[in-house]
């Protein structure tokens, strides 16, 4: 009785929205794609509502390719290697999920926690079909690249660390911050990216950490999400589960959900630790949030350079300036400042690793660093025995430096 409840209540609530839009149908039948039936609906205190969707009914399978998909419960491998555990934070010592939403409420075993598109989500995309994807002049910065004007053109903006050659997974610690934003189109986020193939046309990548972006979500919360290409942001891929590609299996971590807490400038840092790795039996690449919370995974058949192996791993911070009044953004990256201030102030990565050949977990090798505007938001790497190897990143934006 209760399911059946709580999808007519959704359906009514839908048909609701759609009749007071101009495109209604259209609206509606997205609507209706990414909001699946639920058994059970969780309102968080920022607005969101997390429907708790039985796993099997998860948009992942909607793709033609997948629909005989067996799903994997679990990873048939976790890469080990050193652990960097000898500088607790905050995050590391409670066990709760550092999420809002969870304040509210659970999600029943067997179902997976997604955060609910409304009506204004998809009216604020550009067009109904953009919603949840990155415009197609979306870079990656691309260090060794000859063709920085495109970078500069787009007004991405990225302040990162990277390593190139043969890698089947990444790790980090990042601690998490809310980054202010100029204006609406322009977003902050913080992440690791896992690429493989050429930055031209055939770009695969994986792309996990938190994100700042009012156009998304409607909002100016810190969100913890993912991406995924297989075609450099032209016609795959998605945000969080906004289409089909990433399975999920964990019924505690809602993808595009609030992160809470937040870190607090000279105050007390709050922390998360992504792992993704290459499954090598199967091909797929798995996510784990915290010290062992396997979200779930993007199935090999997704991509086609990433299916072997990924060429360059990224760390740091991405920003759109869009320089609307002929100056640089205000929008920060990371906690706003600069590396050089260091812990408890400028954003970081610690205990950065890579997966290698042998499916080690490794500290890496010739980290290189690149960022376009250093003035605007720069980076540093260093190694020490508490943090093995880490990355200070971001920067305010408009400053005296960088008009
Ligand atoms: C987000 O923050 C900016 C200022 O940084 C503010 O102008 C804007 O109204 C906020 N947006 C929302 C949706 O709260
Ligand atoms: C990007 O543009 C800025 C300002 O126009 C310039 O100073 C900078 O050198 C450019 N960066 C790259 C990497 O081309």
């Amino acid at each position: 009785m209760m399911v059946n409840f709580a999808v007519v209540l959704g359906l009514l609530v839908t048909a609701r929205l759609c009749y007071a839009t101009g495109n209604g149908f259209q609206v509606m039948k997205h609507l209706n794609r990414f909001n699946k039936p639920s058994m059970k609906s969780i309102k968080s205190p920022d607005g969101d509502i997390i429907d708790c969707v039985h796993i099997s009914n998860q948009a992942a399978f909607d793709h033609p390719s997948l629909k005989n998909h067996q799903i994997q419960m679990k990873p048939n491998f976790h890469p080990e290697g050193m652990n960097y555990e000898s500088m607790k934070t905050s995050s590391e010592k409670q066990e709760t999920i550092p999420q809002l939403w969870r304040l509210n409420g659970n999600c029943p075993k067997g179902t997976i926690p997604i955060r609910r598109t409304k009506k204004e989500d998809i009216l604020r995309a550009s067009s109904i079909n953009k919603y949840g994807k990155k415009t197609s002049q979306s870079t990656v910065a691309h260090p060794t690249s000859v063709d920085l004007d495109l970078i500069n053109q787009s007004g991405h903006q990225h302040a990162i660390a990277y390593v190139e050659g043969e890698f089947y997974g990444a790790k980090a610690t990042m601690n998490v911050w809310d980054p202010q934003i100029q204006q609406s189109n322009e977003f902050s986020l913080s992440q690791i990216w896992l690429l493989g193939g050429s930055f031209a046309s055939d770009l695969n990548s994986i792309e996990v950490g938190w994100q700042v972006s009012p156009d998304l979500y409607g909002d100016n919360h810190t969100r913890f999400f993912t991406y995924w290409t297989s075609d450099a942001y032209q016609a795959t891929g998605c945000y969080n589960l906004l289409c089909s590609g990433f399975i999920q299996i964990n019924n505690e971590i809602a993808l595009g959900a609030s992160i809470s807490p937040i870190s607090k400038y000279h105050g007390s840092q709050y922390d998360i630790s992504i792992l993704v790795w290459k499954d090598p039996e199967q091909g797929n690449w798995w996510m784990q949030f915290g010290n062992g919370k396997v979200l779930g995974y993007w199935p090999a058949s997704l991509f086609s350079y990433l299916t072997d192996s990924a060429s360059m791993i990224q760390w740091g911070g991405e920003v759109v300036n869009s320089a609307s009044d002929g100056q640089h953004t205000t929008t920060q990256m990371g906690s706003g400042h600069f590396p050089e201030e260091g812990f408890g102030k400028s954003s970081y990565f610690r205990n950065v690793q890579i997966v290698d050949g042998s499916n080690s977990l490794r500290v890496p090798k010739d980290i290189q660093t690149f960022t376009e505007e250093p003035n605007c938001y720069d980076v540093q790497t260093g190694k020490n025995g508490a943090w093995g190897s880490y990355i200070f990143y971001g920067g305010p934006g408009r400053n005296q430096n960088c008009p």
